[in-house]
């Protein structure tokens, strides 16, 4: 989507008077610089570069809503450092406690959001003091990128020489602080000289595949090419896809999980052709209190998101849509969910392995 209009989020005096001792920091989405901490805009890629200030919690909470920001790590990373600057700047316990609410609750399916959030206002309700917060969310920072590692590794141990794979959204270094999760897996694959090619579904309707996972791989040099989402099961009937790996929103205890809508359709196609098809996520991405994907909240978006695109739109007003952003797998279509910690076959998953971890 090429979004008009200047690149400009400035927010104002009072946010630029804040004193400093939040170190820089730098992800592919994510930076603090400058005494300030910025987002990449990812609603105007590929066309463009655009940072935006993150700062105050609101215009953060917008950030995460538009999708400026988004993948599940990359929310609960934003969100803590938002609120850390945020006590920094002075804010009293009665706005940072309404900061934390808004924050937490800016999209419901990523646990990772509230996972951050919780742990910072932990520290917090605990008496930590300001420098304490921006320690912590400094460490979330650094914990992600940490993970984001392990899973590469875990990850690309899978892949044989010369396997093709396919990817759905985006679950890359813009999703998260680090290297990314079923992206991360590809990229360690490819260093290692297994990864022969990717498919990249564009992933309707907004088309994170598109406009995302294929910018990073054009800048990453991995030999790829883009399909629309209805074009995946040609390619695993062709042979021509040995391996599924997606990301995740939220992992529940028995090893159901929801990720961007499209993933459950892949999945049973991968299933029906025997294409082994693999999850990836951090810890930060398991909710055990959730007991199966039933319990997962998922996201309904804006019906202009399926009538059209951008300012384009090709469908009818009038005509009625659904919309939800995520859809859950249950375990049975999972060959194995690769984690930070171990990967775990679907027979470990069933028997309970995740709750006893
Ligand atoms: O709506 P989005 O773009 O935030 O959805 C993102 C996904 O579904 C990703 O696959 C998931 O968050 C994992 S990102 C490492």
């Amino acid at each position: 989507m090429r979004r008009s209009g200047p690149c400009d989020n400035r927010l104002g005096p009072e946010f630029d008077e804040r004193k400093d001792t939040m170190k820089p920091l730098h992800s592919l989405a994510l930076k603090v610089e400058g005494g300030k901490l910025w987002v990449l805009d990812q609603t105007r890629l590929p066309d463009q570069e655009c940072w935006l200030e993150g700062d105050a919690p609101m215009a953060m909470v917008g950030h995460i809503q538009r999708l400026s920001v988004r993948g599940a790590p990359l929310i609960g990373v934003a969100a803590a450092l938002c609120f850390a600057r945020y006590a920094e700047g002075g804010a009293s316990p009665k706005a940072l406690e309404e900061a934390y609410r808004h924050l937490r609750s800016a999209r419901p399916t990523a646990v990772n959001l509230m996972w951050a959030m919780d742990r910072m206002q932990a520290a917090l309700s605990g008496g930590g003091s300001v420098l304490e917060l921006v320690n912590l969310a400094e460490a979330i920072f650094e914990e992600d990128v940490a993970l984001c590692e392990a899973l590469a590794d875990r990850g690309a141990a899978l892949v044989s020489r010369g396997e093709a794979v396919l990817t759905h959204c985006n679950a890359g270094a813009l999703a998260t602080a680090g290297i990314g999760t079923a992206v991360g897996v590809i990229r360690r694959a490819f260093e290692l000289g297994n990864l022969s090619h990717v498919y990249v579904d564009e992933t309707r309707p907004l088309l994170q595949g598109a406009r995302l996972t294929a910018w990073e791989l054009v800048r990453a040099g991995i030999p790829h090419t883009l399909i629309t989402d209805s074009m995946a099961a040609i390619l695993m009937r062709e042979g021509r896809v040995q391996r599924v790996f997606v990301g995740a929103d939220r992992v529940a205890a028995n090893g159901d999980f929801a990720n961007k809508v499209g993933t459950y359709g892949l999945a049973v196609q991968a299933a029906h052709h025997g294409v082994p098809f693999h999850p990836v996520a951090p810890w930060s991405t398991v909710d055990l209190a959730c007991p199966n994907g039933h319990a997962i909240p998922i996201e309904e978006r804006r019906a202009e998101e399926v009538r059209g695109y951008g300012e384009l739109r090709w469908a009818p007003e009038a005509s009625p849509v659904f919309n939800p952003s995520f859809d859950v797998t249950p375990v049975g279509l999972v060959t194995s969910l690769v984690l930070d910690r171990a990967v775990l076959t679907q027979a470990e998953l069933r028997a309970g392995k995740l709750s006893r971890f």
